[in-house]
């Protein structure tokens, strides 16, 4: 882990995937919600063929957009994008007992919801790598603005590597331009953070990054449990 921390601050980022493909063969996966900044991220692992796997979380409750990109995505690169699914068992249950929209009603709903779409999954989705790639960004959100580029996540036991942590927005941009990566066409209609359709809305010039996301919420639980950051 300290190792991969000191090869952080010499190498490109396209250097760094590389290196640890090699350092951890069929151990390092990246997670995609298909976002401006994970097409970016796609990309490198893509067009330069690294053995990296790569996944996203089918919560059932996506945006049609999305599920375009990810098809424009698998065309577009020859590949077939790996999608994780919740369990079928605990889905019934908590619809049958709560509904399909109770993540407007409570927290607790909302985080139960996001349990069992996302976070359940996830853990199967990493079981058995060393590294797991993200395209969070400091300018996201507060809780993400110290975030460190690589990390332990402790509670899935796995060192996470941000590359484009320190990416502004217009870096992003600029990038799937430059590049013609085929991208979510959500973000030209002002939807900057996108998550499941029910829980998403575009955002208003000024507003933070992440007010479009469960904008019913007080901002301070407004994760998913995806990203659970230990600040020192
Ligand atoms: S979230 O925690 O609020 O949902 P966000 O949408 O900011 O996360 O995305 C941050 C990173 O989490 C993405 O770059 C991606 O690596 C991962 N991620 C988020 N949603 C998904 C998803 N549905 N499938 C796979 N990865 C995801
Ligand atoms: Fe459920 Fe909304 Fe969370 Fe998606 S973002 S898993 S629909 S609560």
């Amino acid at each position: 882990m300290p190792q991969i921390a000191n090869q952080v601050s010499v190498l490109s980022i396209d250097e760094l995937l590389s290196q640890l493909s090699k350092q951890f063969p069929g151990k390092v996966t990246f997670s995609t919600s298909f976002s401006f900044e994970d097409q970016a991220i796609a990309h490198k692992i893509l067009i330069n063929q690294l053995p990296i796997s790569i996944f996203t979380l089918d919560t059932g409750r996506l945006f049609p957009e999305t599920y375009s990109v990810w098809n424009a995505t698998n065309e577009r690169y020859n590949t077939h994008i790996k999608a994780y699914y919740p369990d079928h068992s605990l889905l019934e249950k908590f619809i049958a007992e709560k509904g399909p929209n109770s993540f407007y009603e409570s927290v607790e709903n909302r985080k139960g919801c996001c349990y069992i779409r996302k976070v359940d999954p996830l853990k199967r989705a990493l079981k058995g790598n060393a590294v797991w790639i993200t395209g969070l960004r400091a300018g996201h959100s507060a809780s993400r603005h110290d975030m460190p580029q690589v990390e332990w996540d402790e509670g899935n036991q796995i060192i996470k590597y941000h590359p484009l942590l320190y990416w502004s927005t217009e870096d992003v941009k600029q990038y799937i331009n430059q590049n013609n990566i085929p991208y979510n066409p959500l973000h030209d209609k002002g939807f900057v953070s996108i998550g499941c359709a029910p829980c998403t809305r575009a955002i208003k010039p000024g507003e933070d990054f992440r007010a479009g996301r469960w904008w019913w919420e007080d901002s301070a639980s407004k994760e998913c449990g995806l990203h659970v950051h230990v600040v020192d």
